[in-house]
C-alpha cells in the first residue's frame, strides 16, 4: 500500500497500534506458554491474560470475571444467541432488523429448533420502534432480546438504556452487540443495563481474531465449544494469549484517548458532511445520535460500489456498506430495514475515521470526491 493511501474504513477494521504489536511479540516468542500449564511459562501466560482481563474490564466498567474470551464479535454473538437458545425451552426472540448477520443468522438457526424469531421494526432515522417493542415484550414467551449499541453502517446509536428498562420490566434477557462502540465512545456495561454484551479487538486498533462476551453475574448460557473447560466452561480451547494481551493493551490505549478521539472524529465528520450536503448527498441517520467517526451517505445518481472503486484508485479506502457482508449483492440490508428507497440505498458509501486521520486528509478527500462526481456526471456513465 502506498504511503499516500488514506484509510477511512475503521468500522471495517483498524490498523494495529505498534504498542499493541510490541506487547504481543513477547507472547509469540519467549513467553509462549499455555495458560493451563503448571510450570513458570504457563504462569507467565496466565498472569498476562489476567492483566489483559483487567485492562478490558476497566474500559467497560465490569469485573474481570464477567469477561469470556472468544475469537471475536462473530463468535460472541453466536455464543449468546445459540447458547441462550440451547439453555432454554423455545420461545420468542426479538432482534432488530438492522443487526449484523452474525446475530441474524444464529437467530435463524434457532428458528429451526422451534424458536420464533421476530424482527423489531426500524424507523427511517435508523432507530428501532420503541413503542412497538414495549408492546411486544409484554407478549407471552418473549425470552431473548438483542439490539446493537451502534450500527456498523449508519453509526446510529440505539437507546440501549431505555430498551434495557423495557426488557427488565418484562423480564426479558437483553444482549447488545457493542462491537462498533467500544474504543470509540465510553461504554459502561452496568450503566447500559444489559445482561450480555459482545466486543471485538480489531475495531479498536487491536489484533484480529480475538473478542469477548461480557456477561451479567446471573447469566447462564450453554457453551458452543466444549472441551477442556476454559473460560469457566463457557468457551473451551487453548487461549489465544498474544491476541488477548494485545486486546488488553488496545483497551488501555483506547481509554487514554477516547475523549479526544470522539471530539476529533466529530470535527472531521462535521467538515465532511458540510461538503457532502453541498454535493447534494443524502446522509443516513442525520439528526440522530451517531458514533462520531462515521458518515454514511449517498450522492444522487451515483452507484456506491462504483464510487468506492474510483475513490480507491484515487488513494482512499472507504466502504460501500458492511464489509463483513459485502459478499452479498444488492442494496444494504440495514438501509432496506430502515425503509430507504432502493435507488438511494444503492448509492450508499461509508466513511469511518480513526485516531490518526487529519483535517488535511478529509479536505483532500472532499476535493477528490467532487472531481470524481463531476467526471461521472460528464461521462453520464453511472446513472442508477
Ligand atoms: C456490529 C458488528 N458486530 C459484529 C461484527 C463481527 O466482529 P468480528 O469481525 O470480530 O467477528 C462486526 C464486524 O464488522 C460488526 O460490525
Amino acid at each position: 500500500m502506498s504511503s499516500n493511501y488514506i484509510y477511512f474504513d475503521h468500522n471495517s477494521t483498524t490498523p494495529m497500534d505498534s504498542r499493541v504489536r510490541n506487547v504481543m511479540l513477547e507472547f509469540m516468542d519467549s513467553s509462549f506458554g499455555n495458560t493451563a500449564s503448571r510450570h513458570s511459562l504457563g504462569t507467565t501466560a496466565s498472569e498476562a491474560v489476567e492483566s489483559a482481563r483487567i485492562q478490558i474490564a476497566d474500559l467497560i466498567g465490569v469485573e474481570k470475571k464477567q469477561i469470556f474470551f472468544t475469537s471475536g464479535g462473530t463468535e460472541s454473538n453466536n455464543l449468546i444467541i445459540k447458547g441462550f437458545g440451547l439453555s432454554e425451552s423455545p420461545g420468542k426472540i426479538l432482534i432488530s432488523g438492522i443487526e449484523h448477520p452474525c446475530i441474524k443468522k444464529p437467530a435463524n438457526s434457532l428458528s429451526r429448533m422451534g424458536w420464533d424469531v421476530i424482527k423489531i421494526p426500524v424507523k427511517k432515522t435508523g432507530v428501532i420502534d420503541l413503542e412497538w417493542l414495549e408492546q411486544k415484550t409484554l407478549e407471552e414467551d418473549v425470552k431473548l432480546l438483542s439490539v446493537m449499541l451502534v450500527n456498523n453502517e449508519t453509526g446510529v446509536f440505539q437507546p440501549i438504556e431505555t430498551i434495557a428498562k423495557i426488557a427488565s420490566k418484562a423480564g426479558v434477557f437483553f444482549h447488545t452487540d457493542a462491537v462498533q462502540a467500544i474504543g470509540k465512545v465510553p461504554v459502561n456495561f452496568e450503566k447500559l443495563g444489559v445482561q450480555a454484551m459482545s466486543i471485538s479487538a480489531h475495531k479498536l486498533n487491536g489484533p484480529k481474531g480475538v473478542g469477548a462476551l461480557i456477561l451479567d453475574k446471573r447469566a447462564s448460557i450453554n457453551p458452543l465449544i466444549e472441551g477442556g473447560g476454559h473460560e469457566d466452561g463457557l468457551r473451551s480451547g487453548t487461549l489465544n494469549v498474544p491476541g488477548i494481551v494485545g486486546f488488553g493493551k488496545s483497551c488501555e490505549l483506547a481509554r487514554e484517548r477516547i475523549k479526544l478521539l470522539s471530539e476529533s472524529s466529530k470535527g472531521l465528520r462535521v467538515f465532511l458532511e458540510k461538503k457532502l450536503v453541498d454535493m447534494g448527498a443524502t446522509i443516513f441517520g442525520e439528526g440522530e445520535r451517531r458514533i462520531p467517526n462515521t458518515s454514511y451517505f449517498a450522492i444522487p445518481a451515483v452507484v456506491g460500489e462504483t464510487l468506492v472503486m474510483a475513490l480507491d484508485s484515487a488513494g482512499f479506502a472507504v466502504s460501500s456498506g458492511a464489509a463483513c457482508s459485502s459478499n452479498e449483492d444488492g442494496p444494504s440490508e440495514v438501509l432496506k430495514a430502515m425503509g430507504i428507497d432502493e435507488d438511494i440505498a444503492l448509492g450508499a458509501v461509508r466513511v469511518s475515521f480513526g485516531p490518526d486521520n487529519t483535517r488535511a486528509e478529509v479536505e483532500k478527500f472532499s476535493t477528490q470526491l467532487e472531481n470524481i462526481i463531476k467526471n461521472f456526471r460528464s461521462m453520464n456513465a453511472v446513472a442508477i
